[in-house]
């Protein structure tokens, strides 16, 4: 039997999945991760608890699946994007706690950088918005605030990466200081259509380029997990943020194609092949996974309470007593009954872009009950994706493509039949859902698989992508209309404005 083992580091947990060939889902381990808030707008992650979760999972993973390193063909890793970490290349010892992608603290530094007139570069080279969101502010702030980093910066002595490379670089016992084309997309410091560090770029953000790590195709050679490590030295085939490894893992190679992550926020990413499409509605452009040197590009957009909204009612309202008793209460009620949720608790994002949002519930009667506040609460996931996916529409039709025919689903909040059926009414085009949901750390598996000559081709990919159910659109179109006018109705009042 051929094996693949996808490590799949994210924002709240270390994850290791051991894959069958066919792309089954053999075993999984995961451990949670301590998240550090040290001061209001500030998250941090230790990195060295992110490599020992990892390796322990990993560990845990063949154990559970009575295989040993040897068993397995390729590993690939997939990871929170654009989170921070700047170690020392002779000891491999971090300088600081990693700057999380969620962190704000660098939002002064950003407003410094737009005044200087840098906001039109930055988008046409990196196709991102100068934001806290991207590492290289954060990275910028390590250099500027640990004492003695930018010294040694620039002596040579120091490595920067996001969460891929950490790992890589500790997998390989310091031997591959890498990261792949995805990742390295949301650094701002990186030229999607050269595929290279940008000079400029370096300069304006005071970056010593000896910091980099080098830039390879999502699909490549990134050495080999140490024996040490697992008993056996196992090349390292496949890297990818995990959005990008997501919309890989689901078989969107080709323009048009797109998928949704319902987590704790969603993403949203539709592939534009080899078109960099700059977005006039408050989309990213982001490369997507790369088997080879040719550039590829998605548009992204992203919600920031997305499933979250389900914690709140768990936590905040206290109306349900676990997250899976939600589709129960929301169904106990035929629809909100003018009910809106805008779950805009810390602000709201593409395609609004309103960060002093904040939350509303608009439509109360006084026949309105907890049901259909937690049916709303349920809807508002749908809205705000179908409020992206609009967005990606306007503009693919700008750019004479064709607009988005079906939309393929994955995240824990993917298996709400209710959220899901609602998805497609409001979109009018049908959600499908996959077998294999795990589609983020399936995405690095194939990517590893492919180098390792495991699989042939994205073809081949293509003919394995199973639907497990698809979600007919059941509404018309002048009921959608109406849903969503309400919904940007609320929004509005959400946004004051
Ligand atoms: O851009 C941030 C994203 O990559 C984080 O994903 O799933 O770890 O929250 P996740």
């Amino acid at each position: 039997m051929t094996y693949l083992l996808a490590l799949d580091q994210g924002t709240s947990s270390s994850r290791s999945i051991v894959f069958d060939a066919d792309g089954r889902v053999v075993a999984v381990a995961q451990r949670e991760l301590t998240q550090h808030f040290p001061q209001p707008g500030w998250v941090e992650h230790d990195p060295l608890e992110i490599w020992e979760t990892q390796l322990a999972t990993a560990r845990e993973a063949l154990q559970k699946a009575r295989i040993t390193a040897r068993d397995i063909r390729a590993v690939g890793i997939t990871n929170q994007r654009e989170t921070t970490v700047l170690w020392h290349r002779r000891t491999g010892q971090p300088l600081a706690r990693a700057i999380v992608w969620q962190d704000r603290r660098t939002e002064p530094l950003c407003a410094a950088l737009r005044e200087r007139g840098l906001a039109e570069a930055v988008l046409a080279k990196t196709g991102l918005v100068i934001d806290a969101y991207f590492s290289g502010t954060k990275l910028r702030w390590l250099l500027d605030t640990v004492p003695g980093a930018r010294a040694l910066a620039e002596a040579g002595e120091l490595a920067f990466g996001t969460i891929d490379s950490w790992l890589i670089w500790q997998l390989t016992r310091g031997a591959t200081h890498a990261t792949d084309v995805s990742n390295a997309s949301r650094t701002l410091l990186f030229n999607v259509h050269t595929n290279q560090w940008d000079d400029e770029l370096l300069a304006a953000l005071h970056i010593p380029p000896g910091v980099l790590p080098q830039v390879q195709a999502s699909s490549a050679d990134y050495g080999a997990v140490h024996a040490d490590w697992l008993g056996h030295a196992i090349p390292i085939g496949g890297v990818a943020g995990d959005q990008q490894s997501a919309l890989f893992g689901q078989a969107c190679f080709s323009e048009g194609l797109a998928k949704n992550t319902y987590g704790t926020g969603c993403f949203l990413l539709m592939h534009t092949g080899s078109r960099f499409q700059r977005s006039a509605n408050g989309l990213l452009t982001t490369s997507a996974a790369q088997t080879n040197t040719t550039p590829a590009y998605a548009l992204e957009g992203s919600v920031f309470v997305g499933g979250a909204v389900v914690q709140w009612l768990r936590d905040g309202l206290q109306a349900i007593d676990s997250s899976g008793a939600v589709q129960a209460l929301a169904e106990s009620v035929p629809d909100s009954d003018g009910v809106v949720v805008v779950p805009a608790f810390t602000g709201l994002g593409a395609p609004y872009w309103k960060p002093h949002a904040r939350g509303a519930i608009t439509g109360l009667t006084r026949g309105s009950t907890l049901a259909h506040i937690a049916r709303a609460s349920l809807e508002s996931i749908a809205f705000q994706s179908a409020a992206l996916l609009q967005a990606m529409d306007r503009d693919a039709q700008a750019a004479g493509a064709q607009p988005l025919r079906e939309l393929r689903v994955d995240g824990g909040a993917s298996v709400n039949n209710l959220l899901m059926q609602f998805q497609a009414d409001v979109l009018g085009i049908p959600v499908l859902r996959p077998k294999v949901v795990e589609t983020t750390a399936l995405g690095a598996a194939y990517l590893a698989g492919l180098h390792a000559g495991v699989y042939q081709g994205t073809d081949e990919l293509t003919q394995r992508w199973q639907v497990e159910r698809r979600f007919e659109p059941q509404r018309d179109r002048a009921w959608a209309a109406e849903r969503m006018a309400a919904w940007e109705h609320a929004v509005r009042q959400a946004a004051l404005d």
